[in-house]
Formats: structure tokens, sequence, C-alpha cells
């Protein structure tokens, strides 16, 4: 049995390796040779990383690849995107270059309100509590000015804070539910600092209000945090054309594959096995636009799905329509997104990333994500209702078979020319350099 560690967090990073290879490595040497191969061979570079996390051991390698020829809002741009999943970049690539010639991808922030919300308990008359609340509003405010004074130089800061009253739901269960605009930063600590000022501005001033009884000015506050549910930072993508422009090689009779398209998309606005798998495509765009650029994937994951859940089932995020002979394809998403602040000129591949982007605004990156996320939704579809997914997909995984099988170059060359005009399955593909290796 593995013993427990005492104090790991204080070693250094060359004993902490060396405890995990000796408590969890049959072959210690070989899984410490591992770790240090992918350290950077930049210190400097290195110990920024080290930095990001506690305990970092080493470097995780995810591909950072780029879809060019996206036309959005009549400019070109190249999309960074750090994924590693084989077919994503090459379907988005491939999106890019058919709606390139369609007229391009549009994209249109709606609006850009972020949430935070003190959760507290308050026994007593709920009259009171909002006389307290409109009494000492101003006090939430001026009290978070040190906090908001840089935010509101560039245009953000708080814009509203409600009482909510939330005993429906909890008995005492109460809020002060907050708007934020966070302009070009994600705004997360932002919005906590200021949360958490307004929790002590809650605290203090109940203890003075004089209508409050002794046991009224007992509020409890839970916790102070943003939500990552932002149903007011949205932003939409679209594509459109007529449908007879649809055709191309795949696309022999394009109202049929309009309508089936359509109709696939239908299925997914109505059955929710179906969209989370459809979303789970849009999200293969999104994320690994998210992650290039420095986003916090997790938080978008989790406000996108809540989204698409905001009618009480879950659905599709994209919709389809023809509609006079004009084939229109759009997705609206929320995205909390930042291009100043966090990790954006901290990690140099990020920086790197916003710069290919030609150092967007928050907003213009909500467009480029929404329009990854399109893109990668169409491809998928476009195959799935043509030629089935798994042609292309496998045949962009077979480098990754080809690389469990340790094949050569001569080998590879062979098994690629097989498998043109042969389907790809892993085990079709070890028939094939078995009987290779005879
Ligand atoms: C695979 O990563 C994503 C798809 O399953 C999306 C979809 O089914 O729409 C192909």
């Amino acid at each position: 049995m593995n013993k427990p560690v005492a104090g790991f967090s204080k070693l250094s990073k060359e004993e902490k390796i060396n405890w995990i290879a000796k408590e969890y490595f049959s072959t210690p040497s070989e899984a410490i040779a591992l770790l240090k191969n992918y350290w950077n061979t930049d210190e400097k570079i290195q110990k920024l990383h080290d930095e990001f996390i506690e305990n970092t051991i080493t470097n995780f390698y995810i591909p950072l690849g780029v879809a060019p020829n996206f036309l959005i809002n009549g400019k070109y741009s190249t999309i960074p995107m750090a994924i590693e999943e084989s077919s994503v970049v090459a379907a988005a690539s491939k999106s890019a270059n058919y709606w390139s010639t369609r007229g391009g991808f549009k994209a249109t922030v709606i609006n850009t309100e972020k949430i935070g919300q003190v959760h507290f308990l308050y026994k007593g008359d709920l009259s009171k509590l909002q006389l307290f609340f409109a009494q000492n509003k101003a006090k939430f405010f001026s009290d978070t000015e040190s906090i908001t004074k840089n935010m509101q130089k560039r245009g953000g800061g708080i814009l509203d804070i409600v009482l909510q009253d939330k005993t429906d739901l909890l008995p005492n269960y109460y809020q002060l539910h907050a708007t934020f605009e966070t302009k070009d930063s994600m705004g997360a600590n932002f919005i906590n600092s200021c949360l958490e000022q307004f929790a002590k501005t809650l605290k203090e001033e109940s203890q003075h209000y004089a209508l409050f009884s002794e046991s009224e000015k007992e509020i409890t506050v839970i916790m102070s945090i943003l939500s990552n549910y932002v149903p007011n930072c949205t932003v939409r993508a679209e594509v459109s054309c007529p449908v007879n422009e649809l055709a191309e090689k795949h696309i022999l009779d394009p109202q049929d594959f309009a309508e089936r398209f359509v109709q696939a998309v239908q299925i997914a606005e109505v059955e929710p096995f179906r969209a989370v798998t459809h979303n789970k495509g849009i999200m293969n765009g999104v994320d690994a636009v998210v992650l290039a650029t420095g986003n916090d994937f997790r938080a978008v994951e989790a406000g996108i799905h809540a989204y698409a859940a905001k009618s009480g089932q879950y659905s599709s995020l994209s919709h389809a329509t023809i509609e006079n002979g004009i084939f229109t394809f759009w997705l609206e998403i929320p995205l909390a997104l930042g291009t100043v602040g966090g990790l954006t000129t901290l990690h140099p591949l990020v920086k790197l990333s916003l710069e290919m982007l030609k150092n967007p605004s928050a907003k213009e990156l909500m467009e480029v994500v929404a329009v990854a996320g399109l893109a990668q939704n169409f491809a998928a579809l476009r195959s799935l209702t043509t030629t089935g997914i798994q042609d292309g997909h496998m045949k962009m995984h077979l480098n990754n078979i080809l690389n469990q099988f340790g094949a050569n170059e001569d080998e590879r060359i062979l098994i690629r020319k097989h498998f043109k005009h042969n389907t790809v399955s892993h085990s079709a593909v070890a028939d094939y350099i078995n009987n290779l290796r005879k």
C-alpha cells in the first residue's frame, strides 16, 4: 500500500519527482526520465509553467494547431486551436474553406453582462431587509470604489445590485445578485473582490441598522462568488446562402442535403441524447480556441451547457432553417472571455495565439470562438448527414494507430496508400501491419 506524504508541497520539484517515482513506479528511473524529458530546455519558460500551479512535476503537451481561411464579418482570420482530438482542426479548416466562398461567417455579440452573488441567510421580516437594502445600496457601490476605479476607467464596473428573496427555494435564503461589465477581462477576480466587499458591507451595516431586531442583525453570509452562468453575455454566429449554392463534391443534391441537415439539427433540438453529442461537437471548436487563448474552458463549458438547458430541457445550441430558398445555420452561446489579465500575457503561446488573432478585444474573441463552434458543428453535421463520420474521423485517427504500432516510414507509405480506399479500423490496420511484417 502507498504511504501518505506530509508537507509534499514544500518539497523541491526534484524531491517531489523522486518520491512519486519511488512510490508508484516499478522502474523509477524511467518515470523520472520521462517526466524530465517533457521539461522545457529554456529554464525561464519552465519556471513560468512550474509556477502556474502547485506541485508541477512536468508539462502535459496538447497540440496547438491552426485553422486558416476563416472569413468572419468580412475579414480573414487564422484560428489557433489547442486540442488533442485528431479530426477537429481538419474539420474546422474544411468548414472555413467551404464558407469562405459562400459569404463567410457573420458573428455578433448580443450582450456582455457578467453576474456574481452574495448568498446569505436572514431570519426576519422581509420588508425590513428590503428597506435596509434600499437605504444602503449606494454604500455597496461606494465601499467598492477602490476596487472598481480602474475598471471604471476602462468603461466597466458594477452595473447593478439587487436583493433577491430565495426563501421559496431554501428557508431564510437571500442573495445580493450583482451584474457587472468587465470589458476585455473575464473579470473573475474583479467580480469576486467586489462581492467579498459587498458581503463585508452587508455584515457591517446590518449590525447598526436601527430597524433590525437583535436576531435580524445576525445575517449569515454563506459565500460570495461569481456565476459562470452568463445568459446575458452571449454571441451569435451564423452562416447563410441560397440552397443551390451548398453544392460541392459530397453535396450533389443541395436541396436534399439542406433538408437532411435541418432535420439533423431539429433532432438535436428535441432529443437530449442527441443534443449532448451535437453540442459536444460545438464544444470541440469552442474549447480548442478558449484553451489556446488562455481562457477558462471549465467556466465556458459549465455556462454553455446550463444555457443549453435553459428551457428546462437540454437542447441544441445551434439551429437551422430553409426559408425562401435560403439555408441559414446559426448558434447562440454565452461566453465570458478575457483578452487581458489571467494567462493572456503570461503564457507565451497564449500571447502568440492572441497576436495571431490580431490581439482581439473580448468581444472579438467571443465572435471567433462562436464561429469556431459553428464551423465544427457544420463539419460534423455535413459528414453525419452525407458520408458518415467514421470515414474522415478514422482517416485522421490513422496516424495515432500507426504510432501505436510503431510503424516505420516504409510501412506508413504502404498503409496510407491502402487505406485511402479502404475502411480504417483499429483491427483492419493491425491485420494489415501484421501481414506486412510477416
Ligand atoms: C466528435 O468529437 C463530435 C461529433 O460526435 C459531433 C456530432 O455528433 O455532432 C462528431
